[in-house]
């Protein structure tokens, strides 16, 4: 019997430049991976503009604004989609919340800690930029995904993050993620060329999963407002998502203890106390 409590897996998805695809990486990701058996809980952490509950098709009456002003608990503002992925829906178009201090922020992240039983994956759609309160979060995750696009901006951005997340935060468990490639070979070589530069100028390899196509399905359920398919169409999931689900689930557990404000930092604690 294993004693050791259980600790979700954490993985957030951020970019340096906004529009690349964190959104969308983030709620697909969730759904092929409730489709694999996971339950997975998303945190839209995007809190200028909270657009994870839109790319589910849901509406949300309490979000995690209501869990900071102490008038809900975490459990109370949960919303399962349709897809079968839990959600904690952010907090839109809130001034307050769009630029949530340090303390806040840190208060939120111990928020999840009543949730930990009930979830085995929490992914963190984290906003654009490099924000304190997007490292903040970048620090409280377990891994990163950088969702980056074969445009220079896009590049300079995510490169611009990487190097605050390594030279400040010394952050490893990054993993680049070419999304809206023409092919998974020039996904790979966004990929190379990227971490070429990396370990360079940073000192430091980032990691690599699978690459994202462009994919007509994905640009038109957001036309249609259906944003992630359903359950029933799950058998649908572009593919590149289903392969990325399926790395992600294969990584091994990584319990390391930073001194930053983390996700199930209790847990993480007493996972490395009695190894
Ligand atoms: N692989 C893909 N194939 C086709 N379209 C895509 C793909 N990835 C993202 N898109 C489209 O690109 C647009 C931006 O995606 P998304 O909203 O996920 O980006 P974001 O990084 O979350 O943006 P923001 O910084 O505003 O939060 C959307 O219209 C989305 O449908
Ligand atoms: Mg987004």
């Amino acid at each position: 019997m294993n004693h050791k409590k259980h600790i979700p897996h954490v993985i957030g998805v951020a970019s340096g430049k906004g529009g690349v695809g964190k959104t969308t990486v983030a709620t697909h990701l969730a759904s092929a991976m409730v489709h694999a058996g996971q339950r997975v809980l998303v945190l839209d952490a995007d809190m200028g503009l909270a657009n994870a509950q839109i790319a589910f098709g849901m509406r949300a009456k309490y979000n995690i604004q209501h869990v900071l002003q102490g008038e809900k608990s975490l459990s109370e503002i949960l919303l399962q989609t349709p897809q079968g992925v839990w959600l904690a829906p952010g907090a839109s178009g809130s001034r307050d919340m769009a630029s949530l201090d340090a303390t806040a922020t840190a208060r939120l992240i111990d928020a999840f800690d009543d949730v930990a039983d009930q979830f085995d994956v929490l992914i963190v759609d984290i906003a654009a930029g490099i924000s304190s309160a997007v490292t903040t979060f970048l620090n409280a995750c377990q891994r990163r995904i950088i969702v980056v696009r074969d445009e220079p901006a896009s590049i300079a951005d995510a490169y611009g993050l990487i190097k605050v997340m390594v030279n400040e935060f010394g952050l490893d468990e990054i993993y680049l993620l070419p999304n809206m490639v023409k092919s998974q070979a020039h996904g790979w070589q966004l990929y190379k060329r990227f971490n070429d530069i990396c370990v360079r100028f940073l000192n430091q390899s980032v990691s690599y999963l699978t690459s994202i196509e462009t994919d007509e399905e994905v640009s038109s359920e957001r036309a249609k407002y259906q944003r992630v398919v359903t359950q029933a169409q799950l058998s649908g999931t572009p593919r590149d998502f289903v392969r990325l689900a399926d790395a992600v689930g294969k990584l091994p557990p990584v319990a390391t203890v930073t001194g930053s404000t983390q996700f199930f930092v209790h847990r993480l604690v007493q996972a490395q106390l009695s190894p």
